[in-house]
């Protein structure tokens, strides 16, 4: 959800900036722009659609400078439009401004700034921002970086910001609060961007900017300091751990379809080093010195959005059943502006690819003001809510580049799975059952990659149904939340309405839903629940429902029912779950591509949904 770049140094900014949004294009945009600074003053290129219309309109009228600033924009306040689109100017062109996050006061900004003369040419929140800033520095006669701090000051939401001066041509200025800002450093020259991924091929050093901070950076340095209190901060520089290639698709057609192939080494990447499966438990590096509180934990929340919040629902089947744990999930959005039941006896985990999803981050922060002890479950290391949680445990997917959440999901499932044994080992679990399922996470590996080569086989089924308007996924036990996350993933990216349900809740309702026209997903392993399922599909066979089956075993009761049965190879019943997304996942992707859809990029959605 909108990205930022930018670059001060030696060379041409735009090649950079332009290269920078391409990278960006996967948070999910509307509308893309750029802004030099040249022997011409600033230059804005800035229009809706995509990055590669943009790069054509810099191709029809050249633009060149040292410094800019660039800006995919996902639209909250005012259209998709090419006057919205960012960077954003003041009335005379004095700054130049690019700006992730909504500012709340906007609208008493803005009159204050009207009833003082100011005109503005955009819906924007941002522009009042930018014109806050020109306003405050012609009239008190400040500097550049004065008048960015006085204007933030004055503004109440969610920012991270870069900002250009005319006067002040050797300078940008950015700020954070709630989005956010990374600082890339190179050999005189530096980069801006909302993450790593469009400067990890110049430079691997990089400082994350924390909340409150600003940083003024010129070609031969930098300073940061605190926003409100004016503190000169010393920051830690990072290296990136990231490649070019881990966010390149490689030889494949889309980075979904990468990331749904890569799961068969994310699995036992995100294991490696924790899976402790000779003693049927993990040893959670990130979490271990906070045990003493996971043991006097009464109850756990899970709190998460999206994709991560299913993977929350299989958490809490898992810890509940292994830790005896009372679990409860909710999403991040209703947790947050509720009275939840959340004290210090209380765990809560907060699921969250990005790190960056604004209500998942307020609910951590609501969390950790009741006194529980809060746990981040991340994939993207040094994030938000990596940072602001007490303790946690990273996923370790590598970066996730289509929109649709694949590998991320599977890999916050397997932290889970080992959270479940290591607190099933507190909660007197025996070594039996840990042993079990313990070896059977270490066959995920390979049972993924049998999975994977069937993939020509599922793409066949897509073909059968590409004309379908409405899917149901059904499944019992662990397999529901499987069925609302492969409903989920359908929806995304082809667009088709999909819902999923606890199979035996069909009877009360969408049953009435099912006819001939009517394809009907089934997660059916051999499990407890199996004879159930099986007379849940054979209620959609008798209303001429079209039946595709998961299964663990290819038995006959199955065979004659269902129209198309996927087997799927495991060990152990609770792994299933994880093992069916993948053909999930992969039916999803099939049916897309074959509806001409863009699957990495699915209209009107963001990969990381930085505002409420
Ligand atoms: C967006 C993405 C989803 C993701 C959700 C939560 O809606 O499009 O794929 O599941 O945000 O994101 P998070 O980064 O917190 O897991």
């Amino acid at each position: 959800m909108c990205g930022i770049v930018g670059y001060i140094g030696n060379k041409d900014a735009v090649p950079i900036l332009l290269k920078g949004l391409q990278r960006l294009e996967y948070r999910g945009y509307d509308s893309a722009g750029i802004s030099v600074i040249g022997n011409d003053g600033i230059q804005i290129v800035k229009q809706a659609g995509k990055v590669s219309a943009l790069a054509k309109a810099v191709d029809d009228s050249p633009v060149s400078g040292s410094v800019g600033i660039a800006h995919t924009r996902w639209a909250t306040h005012g259209e998709p439009n090419d006057t919205n689109a960012h960077p954003h100017s003041d009335d005379d062109g004095t700054f130049s401004l690019v700006h992730n996050g909504i500012i709340e006061n906007h609208a008493s900004l803005r009159t204050y700034l009207q009833e003082q003369g100011v005109t503005f040419g955009t819906d924007t929140d941002t522009e009042v921002l930018v014109q806050l800033i020109a306003y405050l520095y012609k009239k008190d006669g400040i500097s550049f970086e004065q008048a960015v701090q006085s204007a933030l000051r004055e503004v109440v939401g969610a920012y991270g910001i870069a900002v250009t001066c005319r006067e002040e041509p050797d300078t940008i200025i950015i700020a954070r609060l709630g989005s956010p800002l990374v600082l890339g450093i190179g050999d005189d020259e530096y980069f801006i961007a909302s993450d790593a991924s469009p400067i990890v091929e110049y430079t691997r050093k990089v400082v994350y900017l924390d909340e409150g901070e600003m940083v003024c950076i010129r070609p031969d340095g930098y300073e940061v300091k605190h926003i409100q209190d004016d503190t000169v901060l010393s920051k830690e520089v990072q290296d990136i751990d990231l490649s070019v290639e881990q966010i390149e698709k490689g030889n494949f057609p889309h980075f979904m379809v990468k990331e749904i192939h890569e799961q068969a080494h994310t699995i036992p990447d995100t294991l490696r080093g924790r899976l402790l499966a000779d003693e049927g438990t993990a040893h959670l590096g990130g979490i271990e010195d906070w045990i003493p509180r996971f043991e006097s934990a009464h109850r756990i929340y899970i709190t998460a959005c999206g994709t991560s919040w299913h993977a929350g629902l299989i958490g809490k089947y898992l810890i509940e059943e292994y830790a005896n744990i009372p679990v409860h999930v909710e999403y991040a959005s209703e947790f947050r502006y509720r009275r939840s039941i959340v004290d210090k006896d209380t765990l809560v985990l907060a699921i969250s690819q990005s790190g960056e999803t604004a209500d998942t981050l307020a609910a951590v922060k609501k969390a950790k003001e009741k006194g529980a002890l809060t746990v981040g479950i991340c994939n993207v290391v040094g994030s938000s809510i990596a940072r602001e949680t007490e303790c946690g445990i990273y996923t370790h997917a590598g970066p996730e580049i289509g929109v649709a959440s694949t590998k991320a999901f599977t890999a916050q499932v397997t932290v889970l799975y080992m959270l479940a044994l290591r607190l099933g080992k507190i909660a007197g679990m025996s070594a039996i059952e840990g042993r079990t399922l313990a070896k059977a996470l270490t066959d995920i590996g390979k049972n993924a990659e049998q999975i994977l080569d069937s993939s020509a086989e599922i793409e066949k089924v897509a073909w059968e149904y590409r004309d379908a308007e409405n899917f149901l996924y059904l499944g019992r036990g662990l397999n529901f939340p499987v069925a609302l996350e492969g409903a989920l993933k359908l929806k995304e990216i082809s667009y088709i309405h999909a819902e999923g349900y606890p199979a035996a809740e069909m009877k009360h309702g969408p049953i009435a839903l099912i006819d001939e026209k009517m394809p009907v997903v089934f997660l059916a392993p051999h499990d407890m629940t199996f004879e159930k399922v099986l007379s849940n599909i054979s209620e959609v066979k008798a209303r001429k429902g079209m039946i595709i089956t998961l299964t663990d075993k290819k038995t006959k009761d199955l065979s004659d029912l269902s129209d198309h049965l996927i087997v799927v190879p495991t060990s152990h019943p609770r792994i299933f779950p994880i093992l069916a997304t993948i053909p999930l996942q992969l039916l999803a992707y099939h049916l897309a591509v074959i509806r001409g859809c863009n699957v990495d990029q699915p209209r009107n959605l963001a990969k990381s949904v930085t505002v409420e």
